[in-house]
């Protein structure tokens, strides 16, 4: 099923922070958080057990329990599975992403993309999550930025595992909808390249921003396109960096970066646009993009992301920051109003 026909509307929420992302968040504070998202009539929630190794899929299972099933829709991972007994938090390998779930519960995360482990997954998750179905799942992290140069002989495991239990699952109609959740873009051109059937729903972090989306707009987005599938924008702030936050995806944010984020901020103060406005707009802006998933941990972030989300953006802001550089050439941009 097209992501169109499951996902409620363009602005979703992104739970990772509820796993500890970066911090301690007390317990009160990200339940409150998920609270603020439904009341501001937010029905798409994107989650995954590696999120403080099961910690924002409980949270979030406890959050929303007792509202509608029918009313919202849940996305969740596949690919690591979460154990009862403890580990070292510390010595875990997860490539750029090490340390960012130091806070996050210390349940032991296996790796595996095989057949029945993502069933096992998908199951675990249900239970986490309180919920008998889930609307779409998304093959975790499948891409460089894990694995390194592993990251080809993990995708043939997950092609030929993770890929297949997915099917079956969506045929059995415990899920809608299934494909990748990624950092980078070359996993998904090669998803979108396989002659065998393929899926349509992609969430792509962290490239489709106003901060980095070069690389997505030479092949990705045009593939998408071509191919009729849709990808959910996820880390539109880039984890922050874009709208006053000191973190650039999992480190902190380089002055190159402070310097591209203020060279945006004076051009959008003097149009009187929010930042947070800017960056999702852009994203919102290309065909392909089905919705925009901004992560929070705490409730009053979700009025700003629905201000934002509502503002008026004047087209001159765009011309303004074409003109100065700060988009790709080719990127579409809002025609503003
Ligand atoms: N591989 C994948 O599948 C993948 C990878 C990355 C992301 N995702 C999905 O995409 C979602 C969004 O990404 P993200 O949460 O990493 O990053 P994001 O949406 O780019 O940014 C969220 C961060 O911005 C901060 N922020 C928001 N408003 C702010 C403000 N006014 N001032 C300062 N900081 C502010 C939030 O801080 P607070 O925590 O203080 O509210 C939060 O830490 C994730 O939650 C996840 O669902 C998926």
């Amino acid at each position: 099923m097209a992501l169109e026909n499951i996902l409620p509307g363009k602005l979703g929420f992104g739970a990772a922070p509820l796993g500890n992302m970066f911090r301690d968040i007390p317990e009160d504070e990200a339940l409150a958080t998920v609270e603020a998202a439904w009341n501001d009539g937010i029905r798409y929630y994107d989650n995954a057990p590696f999120y403080g190794a099961g910690l924002a899929e409980l949270r979030m299972g406890e959050a929303l329990a007792g509202k509608p099933r029918d009313q919202y829709v849940i996305s969740t991972k596949v690919g690591r599975i979460i154990l009862d007994d403890l580990e070292d938090v510390g010595a875990r390998q997860q490539g750029e992403k090490a340390g960012v779930f130091a806070h996050g519960r210390a349940n032991r995360i296996v790796n595996d993309y095989g057949y029945d482990a993502t069933l096992r997954s998908i199951e675990d998750s249900l239970k986490r999550l309180r919920t008998d179905h889930i609307e779409i799942a998304f093959v975790h992290d499948l891409a460089q930025d894990f694995w390194g140069d592993l990251w080809l002989a993990k995708f043939e495991e997950a092609r030929t595992g993770a890929f297949r239990a997915l099917d079956r699952l969506r045929d059995e109609g415990t899920i809608k909808a299934w494909g990748l959740g990624v950092n980078k873009v070359e996993p998904i051109e090669l998803v979108l390249g396989l002659d065998e059937s393929r899926p349509g729903a992609f969430l792509l972090a962290g490239r489709y921003t106003l901060l980095d989306h070069g690389r997505a707009l030479q092949r990705v987005m045009p593939l998408a396109a071509d191919h009729g599938a849709s990808i959910v924008v996820g880390g539109p702030y880039s984890s922050g960096a874009l709208v006053g936050g000191p973190n650039f995806e999992y480190a902190p944010a380089t002055p190159e970066i402070l310097d591209r984020v203020a060279r945006i901020k004076a051009i959008a103060d003097r149009h009187g646009v929010s930042m947070k406005a800017a960056g999702l707009h852009f994203s919102l802006a290309n065909p392909a993009v089905a919705a925009v998933i901004p992560g929070a941990s705490r409730p009053g972030r979700i009025a700003e992301d629905r201000a934002a989300f509502d503002e008026i953006v004047p087209a001159s802001f765009w011309q303004d920051l074409r003109a100065a550089g700060l988009v790709d050439p080719a990127a579409p941009l809002p025609s503003g109003s």
